[in-house]
């Protein structure tokens, strides 16, 4: 695979087992008295529920478990899917595991497991609500022939003759004249309408996914933490100040703006096309993507899966509707409030935007004795504590689904982070393993990446708990 480094180092034997556990829990007697209520209860949840778990120190994957090596990784590169995790991360497991048979990733993002399984010659499924994901995902995984590269490249070249129209353009998304430069959102809309009418099917989504990666560079916002921010609010030590959108769009952007969305537009497409002309997509293996809900994978397909290797949504809240609003309305994903609020429904249940009526099935006793320590007054909203049960009712239904799918001896692999709602933690990576095992699953090991950073409000009152603020891979046995 040309200049990718693949290569694996560390064998999983290598690990060294860590101890979790925050330090007042060692004298916990001496200490009780000095902590606070909630984190003294805490501790004593945590023990219980860890007391058999075996933790590893991960730090080796530490800079495997986000973008930031991804953002680098060809192919990977195409779009920056904040959310990701490196390609070499799922290709560790699949070597150290020895996996043959399938792979599936039941929240594909954009791929990544996919692309993994695909280098190693594995078939592979995915599946993912997104309809971003799910094409960012099928592009990456396409095959290309030498001529259909050649296609990209007579496409590259007449992008670069393109003029500027005189035509004025619409669209359905109604924040679009605030997110944008008037000029910019006219440049973007003429080359959408250039991307639909090239004919050719494979090059037509190459290009889109170029014009869809670089939404975000040439517009006002930028994704940061949980959401969405305008790049022209700026905090100072006094608080934060909106310079005014003019001003800031005319010190930003170059004069013409035009030839400013076309630059990044072909810079993006003449980096996907020397990934593609390195032949990343001659694999044999294409990987089965869907577009769905990961709670009803099994109605998309029925193989055994040997290794199911994901990063689901961490229980923080976190929309990925949200984060990627723009591109799914600029992209035409969506053209109605009506339908985005309906797409945010089918979310895993992780954040206030996707809970539906679904009714809570799934009761266990450490998440609720957890939830029982929130402080309501000091949750930012109403709905926290069922988001959270609404959590881990999916991720019961998702665990039992694939236990009926893993073949004996298989491997499930999960990426993920914990969180804390008024300065209680949920250890969603013990929590899930506690999941697993009432299923049947073998905990085989926790591998602890790295530890999180929250809130500076809920910084003081974790102090004896942040060594459960942790972001850690979940390996489960079959
Ligand atoms: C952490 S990201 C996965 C990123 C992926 N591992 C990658 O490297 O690109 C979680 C993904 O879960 C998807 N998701 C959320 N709810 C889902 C559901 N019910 N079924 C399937 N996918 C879902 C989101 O759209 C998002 O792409």
């Amino acid at each position: 695979m040309g200049h990718t480094e693949l290569a694996y180092k560390t064998s999983f034997d290598e690990f060294e087992v860590v101890s979790i556990v925050a330090e007042p829990t060692l004298n916990y007697n001496l200490f009780e008295a000095e902590l606070e209520n909630s984190q003294a209860k805490q501790i004593k949840i945590f023990n219980k529920l860890e007391q058999s778990l075996q933790f590893y120190n991960g730090e080796s994957f530490r800079n495997q478990v986000h973008f930031q090596l991804a953002n680098q990784t060809p192919v990977q590169r195409w779009f920056p899917y904040r959310e990701g995790y490196s390609l070499k991360l799922v290709n560790a497991f699949i070597k150290e595991l020895k996996i043959k048979g399938n792979t599936f990733d039941p929240f594909s993002g954009s791929g990544t497991t996919l692309l993994a399984s695909r280098i190693a010659d594995l078939n592979s499924f995915g599946i993912d609500v997104n309809p971003i994901s799910v094409l960012v995902a099928k592009v990456e995984n396409e095959q290309y022939a030498s001529k259909d590269v050649i296609q990209v490249e007579v496409e590259l070249k007449k992008l670069k003759d393109i003029e500027k129209s005189k035509e004025i353009f619409q669209t359905s998304f109604d924040l679009a004249e605030k997110v944008f430069n008037q000029e910019i959102l006219q440049a973007l809309l003429q080359f959408k309408q250039h991307i639909k009418a090239i004919q050719h099917e494979k090059t037509k989504m190459v290009l889109f996914v170029a014009w869809l990666s670089i939404i975000e560079d040439v517009s006002n916002i930028k994704k940061e933490g949980n959401g969405i921010k305008y790049k022209n609010r700026k905090r100072t030590p006094n608080g934060y100040i909106n310079i005014e959108k003019e001003r800031w769009e005319n010190e930003k952007f170059p004069d013409n703006k035009f030839s400013f969305v076309k630059t990044n537009f072909s810079n993006r497409l003449e980096m996907i096309l020397s990934d593609l002309k390195f032949n990343y997509g001659k694999c044999d293996k294409k990987p089965n993507i869907y577009k769905g809900s990961c709670l009803e994978f099994d109605k998309y397909f029925s193989d055994e899966i040997e290794l199911t290797f994901f990063s689901p949504p961490y229980c923080n809240c976190f929309d990925y509707f949200e984060i990627h609003k723009i591109e799914l309305w600029l992209g035409e994903f969506v053209s109605e409030k009506e339908e985005f609020r309906k797409l945010r429904n089918t979310g895993f249940r992780s954040n206030t935007n996707s809970l539906n009526h679904k009714l809570i099935i799934y009761r266990n006793e450490y998440l609720e004795n957890l939830i029982s320590l929130f402080e309501p007054q000091k949750l930012w909203n109403n709905n926290i504590p069922n988001v959270v049960r609404g959590y881990f009712d999916d991720m019961y239904t998702l665990l039992n689904k694939l236990y009926r799918q893993t073949t004996k001896n298989g491997y499930i692999g999960i990426v993920v982070g914990n969180s804390a709602y008024s300065g209680v933690i949920i250890p969603t990576d013990s929590l899930i393993a506690e999941i697993a095992r009432e299923i049947g699953f073998k905990v085989k090991s926790i591998f602890v990446t790295r530890h999180l950073t929250t809130s500076s409000q809920q910084k003081q009152g974790l102090e004896y708990l942040k060594n459960y603020l942790r972001e850690s891979i979940v390996l489960l046995e079959r």
